[in-house]
């Protein structure tokens, strides 16, 4: 994984591949076609409806038409979508050809694209498809990010308080005396914020890849960020916005997370102009976390905070899960 101004790295990357494709959506591909290397190039479509196994079949037509082999390699520029359908995709196709990202959102560059995980949705539930492989390269470059809408900025932003909250309090007080230069797009914080965020994800990741322990606090904010976004239509990172100040609540709640805290986490959520407040109905956010892929039995197991960065996983039954969701309001 390299972050800073590192596309000129790409050419060498990618200098002993026989055949690449590219795989990007139209206003990557419209706004930053330059920086693409030269092959083939397959679109995927925009918006989490996207992330679909049919947009997956459209992509191994496209590759079957293209006759690409087992020697080709897939390049996914573009955000966490597109990053975890390419991923998908080369994992897969020839039971796994090489892939490289180069993700192109905050949020993909913090969080989507390290850590191997890829997928797509399946029958109304996030991710319910997928594989854990680990790319060959990904570059993050900042040069993408100064095109960025600032909701997008600000979407990207919850991944990273995510990181700050669950490994890392010093990174957090950076945010919080920093929230303004990051909303300006001040590269030097943003540079700041991805490099902490990027330290988080990776050290978990090479501690627990398959995710058998210390990876489900990455998760923290996701039990009901997922069904937020699944049932709300909000983005990915605001609705784990929400899921974090609910996470939080509850563990305050039960005792685990010091008075205060969430408040902490609410304001600097609110500076970075994420939603702290679900308007919503309540029955389906609640038949979705009863989809929720780790609820074992009755059981949720939620990333939950003991301080600010630090985090723990805790079984949570779904009754409690459901009785601190009517106190969210
Ligand atoms: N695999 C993982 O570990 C992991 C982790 C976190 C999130 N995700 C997934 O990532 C997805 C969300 O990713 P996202 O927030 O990047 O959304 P996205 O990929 O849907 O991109 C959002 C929008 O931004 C546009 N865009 C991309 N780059 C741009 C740029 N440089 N300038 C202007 N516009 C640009 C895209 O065209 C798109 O319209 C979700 O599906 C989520 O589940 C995966
Ligand atoms: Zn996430």
């Amino acid at each position: 994984v390299l972050a800073g101004p590192v596309l000129c790295e790409l050419p060498q990357l990618i200098a002993d591949t026989t055949r690449l494709v590219v795989v990007t959506d139209a206003k990557v591909r419209r706004l930053h076609a330059q920086s693409f290397p030269p092959g083939e190039v397959i679109e995927v479509g925009q918006g989490e409806g996207a992330k679909s196994l049919e947009t997956l079949q459209d992509v191994f037509q496209q590759l079957q038409r293209f006759g690409l082999e087992r020697d080709g390699m897939l390049l996914g520029v573009g955000g966490g979508l597109v990053c975890d359908v390419t991923g998908f995709a080369a994992a897969t196709w020839l039971r796994g050809i090489r892939v490289g990202l180069v993700p192109t959102t905050l949020l993909a560059q913090a969080d989507a694209a390290v850590g191997g995980k890829n997928g797509v949705n399946f029958g109304g539930i996030k991710n319910l498809l997928g594989t854990i492989r680990q790319p060959a390269f990904v570059l993050c470059d900042p040069v993408f990010l100064q095109t960025l809408s600032p909701a997008e900025l600000s979407n990207g932003l919850a991944e990273v308080v995510k990181a700050a909250a669950v490994r890392d309090a010093a990174l957090f007080g950076f945010l919080e005396a920093n929230a303004e230069a990051l909303l300006a797009f001040d590269s030097g914080a943003l540079s700041h914020a991805l490099f902490g965020a990027l330290r988080v994800k990776l050290g978990v990741v090479e501690r627990d890849e398959c995710e058998e322990g210390e990876r489900l606090v990455l998760n923290f904010g996701h039990t009901l960020g997922h069904a937020v976004e699944a049932t709300l239509g909000l983005r990915h990172g605001e609705a784990v916005s929400l899921g974090m100040v609910f996470a939080a609540r509850l563990s305050e709640s039960r005792g685990w997370l010091p008075a205060g805290r969430a408040a902490r986490l609410e304001q600097l959520l609110r500076r970075v102009q994420l939603p702290t407040r679900l308007a919503g109905n309540q029955a389906a956010l609640l038949a979705a976390a009863h989809r929720d892929k780790k609820r074992i039995g009755n059981r949720l197991r939620m990333a939950l905070l003991k301080e600010i960065g630090e985090a723990i996983v805790e079984p949570i039954e779904i009754g409690a899960f459901e009785a601190a969701l009517s106190n969210l309001r």
